[in-house]
């Protein structure tokens, strides 16, 4: 499975991301549209166009809808952790390139850092927060503690969810599937070894 998805069919890509910024910075002499909903990005041959103030985002995460005000510009990462406090999600780069904003769009990986929050509407979004808790972990989440797979932890969340979409495609992937499947993600504590046996210990108890 390939990181960052300018592969992907839905073509959530950086120049995706690029192009959507231009958008939403070229909005800001255009009057108001109050809020995006899956209505609004429907195909038109009338354009919604929204901004520049605050407009009503109004997102699925983790199987909940969710709406806050934000502006138009606000990427995915700051929509999770500014404005539904869902922290998990970790900010290193900023610029799509370490994974640790990873997150689920419909399933698939991407970098929530490199996507306006208003392209995900009408797109299942899942965090770290979505995937086990601390009282219900997943059997990979458990993986992770019993092979001793991490040291800061700050890659963690991110590797977690790249791990889990992993599983969710190949439950039982073979060494080189699981490097190929973390790729995107920088771990700087060097702890990949461990990874590699979590992702194998969960997939030998057929967990995700
Ligand atoms: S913070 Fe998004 S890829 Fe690094
Ligand atoms: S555990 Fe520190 S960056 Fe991965």
């Amino acid at each position: 499975m390939k990181k960052r998805s300018d592969d992907s069919p839905e073509g959530v890509s950086r120049r995706h991301f690029l192009k959507g910024a231009g958008a939403a910075a070229a909005v800001v002499t255009v009057a108001k549209i109050p809020s995006v909903t899956e209505a609004s990005q429907e195909v038109s041959d009338d354009p919604v166009i929204v901004g520049p103030g605050s407009i009503s985002i109004r997102l699925k995460i983790n199987g909940e809808i969710r709406e806050v005000e934000a502006p138009p510009s606000t990427t995915l990462l700051d929509l999770l952790r500014e404005h539904h406090a869902m922290t998990g999600t970790k900010r290193v780069c900023d610029r799509g390139s370490c994974g640790a904003c990873t997150v689920l769009l419909d399933g698939r990986t991407i970098d929530s850092c490199s996507m306006l929050a208003i392209d995900a509407v009408g797109r299942e979004v899942t965090t770290v927060e979505g995937i086990g808790t601390p009282e219900n972990l997943t059997d990979l989440q458990k993986a992770f503690v019993e092979k001793d797979a991490l040291q800061c932890g700050f890659c963690t969340p991110g590797m977690v969810v790249s791990c889990t979409a992993l599983l969710n495609q190949n439950p039982t992937p073979d060494r080189d599937q699981i490097r190929q499947g973390i790729a995107g993600n920088i771990c700087r504590c060097g702890t990949y070894q461990n990874i590699i046996e979590a992702v194998e210990h969960a997939s030998r108890k057929g967990g995700k």
